[in-house]
């Protein structure tokens, strides 16, 4: 469909992430020669940066399947089993969101990585006996938004770790470009710029901003997705220059009317503007932190002057 084809489907088409390629593209290519499957990989940073496509991307690559699970869809032991039993020979297991698995399934994937072997038990009390049984092998891909929420030992079974970054302008406006491409929409550099530079170095919201912006050309304008069209539709969109959204502003509004810039602490934050407080730190916060509009202390977040200035109000004395 027009909508999985928005996703690159090999690394030639991949755009940005290079280090991350580059080293991918290694570790695929000795793989393949040595006729094994590739070794586990943990792709973290935060959402939206393109887990789940360079996956899929992996599996292409290596000429295999992709199963899809995530970490809270496999509630016990015997949930892993089946996916795990079920694989073909170097097929790849995709585990979103691995950092929520629970202790008794992390428990059975340690040997299911390290030696491609099951060790269930069979039958209760006194006559319980453990068997051990053989898997396919297979590579193991797992994605969280922060490498950090880890258990030390899962963490240490990925031979691979790639650290998804923000993506720059010129990658996104190039991204953008693409996909209004397989759309057949037409588009200007300055446009594809302007929607880049408003994307939070996200491609999934540059591709969600080129979706809409394309909605107004098409209603209010003649389909063409010029600067000027591009601009008027990121305001009623209420994005502002840098991209923050109705929420980042709600996010640093708070803290700057109701707790004087900070410092504040991420559950109070949550309480006042009624967002999950794991969003707020796996959605919101990671921009932020990057563009230098808020900072962590130990005491709490606080609100750089930066930030005061974005919205033109004067910074506080302190
Ligand atoms: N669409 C979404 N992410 C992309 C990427 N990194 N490269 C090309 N197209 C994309």
């Amino acid at each position: 469909s027009l909508e999985q084809s928005v996703r690159p489907h090999d690394l030639k088409h991949y755009i940005g992430q290079e280090k991350v390629k580059k080293n991918l593209e290694v570790f695929m290519e000795a793989a393949k020669m040595r006729e094994e499957c590739l070794d586990h990989v943990l792709l973290y940073g935060p959402p939206g940066l393109g887990k789940t496509t360079l996956s899929a991307i992996i599996a292409a690559e290596m000429g295999v399947q992709m199963r899809t699970t995530s970490g809270p869809a496999i509630e016990r032991p015997g949930d892993l089993a089946a996916i795990l039993t079920a694989l073909e020979p170097g097929d790849v297991l995709f585990i979103d969101e691995i950092h929520r698995l629970n202790r008794m399934v992390e428990e059975v994937l340690y040997p299911a990585m390290e030696d491609f072997c099951l060790d269930i038990v069979i039958g209760k009390g006194p006559t319980a006996r453990s068997v051990r049984l053989d898997l396919p092998p297979f590579t193991l891909v797992g994605a969280t938004t922060r490498a950090g929420m880890l258990s030390a030992p899962l963490r240490d079974r990925f031979g691979v770790m790639a650290r998804l970054e923000y993506y720059k302008e010129e990658e996104l406006a190039l991204i953008v470009k693409r996909t209004a491409d397989i759309f057949e929409t037409e588009i200007n550099d300055e446009a594809a710029s302007e929607i880049a530079r408003r994307a939070r170095g996200t491609p999934r919201i540059a591709n969600r901003l080129l979706r809409r912006v394309r909605d107004f050309a098409q209603v209010q304008g003649d389909g063409i997705i010029t600067l000027d069209l591009a601009k008027h539709s990121l305001q009623e969109l209420q994005v502002d220059r840098l991209g923050l959204d109705h929420i980042d502003h709600k996010l640093l509004y708070g803290m700057i009317e109701k707790y004087r810039g900070g410092p504040v602490g991420l559950e109070t934050i949550s309480a006042t503007i009624g967002e999950e407080a794991e969003t707020i730190e796996d959605v919101y916060e990671p921009y932020l932190l990057q563009i230098g509009f808020i900072q962590r202390t130990p005491r709490g977040r606080v609100v750089t002057a930066a930030c005061y200035e974005h919205f033109g109000l004067e910074v506080p004395k302190s």
